[in-house]
């Protein structure tokens, strides 16, 4: 299995952990009187910043694949 696999994967669940910790945010100010705590309002952050370091790699990944598959002159 590859390193671009592996990210693509990655990116996939993590963004699954991403969306559940904005729903509870959304669940918390439903149900809840007051404003969240603070580890729950910030913490679709870490897998946010997975998602974009992962998502960054994905975006570049077509140029580089074009580049190294390139028959040699
Ligand atoms: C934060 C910056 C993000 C960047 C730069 C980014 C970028 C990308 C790129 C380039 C792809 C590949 C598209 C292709 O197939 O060519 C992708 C796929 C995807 N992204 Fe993101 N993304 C980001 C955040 C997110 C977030 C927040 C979510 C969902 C909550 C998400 C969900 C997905 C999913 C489900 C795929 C399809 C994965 C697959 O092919 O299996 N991404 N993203």
């Amino acid at each position: 299995m590859s390193v671009s696999f592996w990210t693509r994967e990655s990116h996939r669940w993590v963004s699954i952990v991403f969306t559940l910790a904005v729903v509870a945010n959304f669940v918390f100010r439903a149900v809840a009187s007051g404003e969240p705590p603070a580890w729950l309002t910030y913490s679709p952050l870490p897998p946010l910043f997975l998602q974009l370091l992962t998502g960054l790699y994905l975006f570049a990944l077509p140029y580089t694949a074009k580049r190294r598959s390139r028959p040699p002159t």
